[in-house]
């Protein structure tokens, strides 16, 4: 028998991550890459000291609490962790640990692609060229909205918060911010802090979501707070959907006040509010924001250097609970 520790993985994971995963572990994998239910996690977690899960399982309380007792540690291929119940984690001893930092920058480089396709109605084009149904050039043809120039608040100014910043720095947008407290000075280079996202949104020709996923911010971006952004702007989303409230968001777009939306997550995903799907001033994605070969990578391997430094003794780098 094996003395590696054994570790239950939830979803198929890049061949590289996999490969050094196979070197130092006993993995128990999910080569049908089949979303697992609750029951058959804890099923399958029987003899493993380790769970590698993803976003799409679940770890709420009762499920923590139903957790073979070898179970030591817990970590999550995603920096998002409101699919763990914390708490009921640090009740039961269970380490938990996340993959902070590497995928800021493929993050960011999806709200600049919401930004720009919002602005400038991707769907709309592309839709025309691949269809057959573009007539020719004329002056007033698929007008969008100027990025260059404006306003973007960000809300949540955290790490994909400010490398999203940088970019649009490269577009001499001018940057607005709220986050819970104000960056220094150096960080915010030029930045403006505002104490309150009521307080920024009126300045938001183009506003980009980067909280994390909590009570607090169920349902932040609502009716009540779209209406305090000036007309015609753009809304987009790489954080989490449940920060949006869809039915606001949609009428909103639906009435021109909101002038378009991208978005890469969604409330209730993959089944989104439907009628998103009519709008033609969206641009929408299937939560891609760190969907490529190296940060996928990046993700697994830090996953793995948390479990590496647990059962070598050490802290986890990356630990939440
Ligand atoms: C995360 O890591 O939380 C992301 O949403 C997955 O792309």
């Amino acid at each position: 028998m094996s003395n590696k520790p054994a570790v239950v993985v939830t979803r198929c994971l890049p061949s590289a991550v996999t490969a050094r995963l196979k070197q130092d572990y006993a993995p128990f994998l999910n080569e049908d890459d089949v979303g697992l239910n609750a029951e058959e996690l804890v099923r399958r977690a029987a003899g493993c000291r380790a769970i590698l899960c993803t976003p799409t399982e679940k770890m709420d309380a009762a499920t923590i609490a139903t957790l073979p007792e070898e179970v030591e540690i817990l970590a999550t291929f995603s920096v998002g962790f409101e699919h763990i119940d914390l708490e009921a984690a640090t009740k039961r001893g269970l380490i938990v640990t996340n993959t902070p930092d590497v995928l800021t920058n493929a993050t960011a480089d999806v709200a600049l692609l919401l930004i720009l396709a919002a602005a400038r109605r991707a769907y709309e084009g592309e839709r025309l060229v691949r269809e057959n149904n573009w007539v020719g050039w004329k002056p007033e043809f698929m007008l969008g909205t100027e990025v260059t120039g404006k306003r973007l608040g960000i809300l949540g100014m955290g790490r994909i918060g400010e490398a999203v910043a940088k970019r649009a720095r490269g577009f001499d947008m001018t940057i607005h911010y709220n986050k819970r407290q104000r960056l220094p000075a150096d960080q915010e280079q030029g930045a403006i802090f505002h104490e309150t996202p009521e307080d920024m949104l009126p300045y938001c020709d183009f506003l980009s979501i980067h909280c994390p996923a909590t009570p607090e911010t169920h349902h932040l971006i609502n009716a009540e707070r779209l209406a305090m952004m000036p007309d015609g702007a753009i809304v987009v989303n790489t954080a989490r959907g449940t920060i949006v409230d869809d039915e606001a968001l949609i009428d909103s777009l639906k009435s021109g006040k909101i002038a378009a939306a991208g978005l890469d997550v969604f409330e209730g995903e993959p089944n989104i509010n439907p009628r998103y799907r009519d709008l033609p001033n969206t641009f929408l994605l299937p939560h891609i924001g760190s969907a490529t070969i190296e940060t996928r990578n990046a993700m697994g391997f830090k996953c793995l250097d948390n479990l590496d430094a647990y059962f070598k003794g050490n802290e986890p780098p990356d630990r939440l609970a």
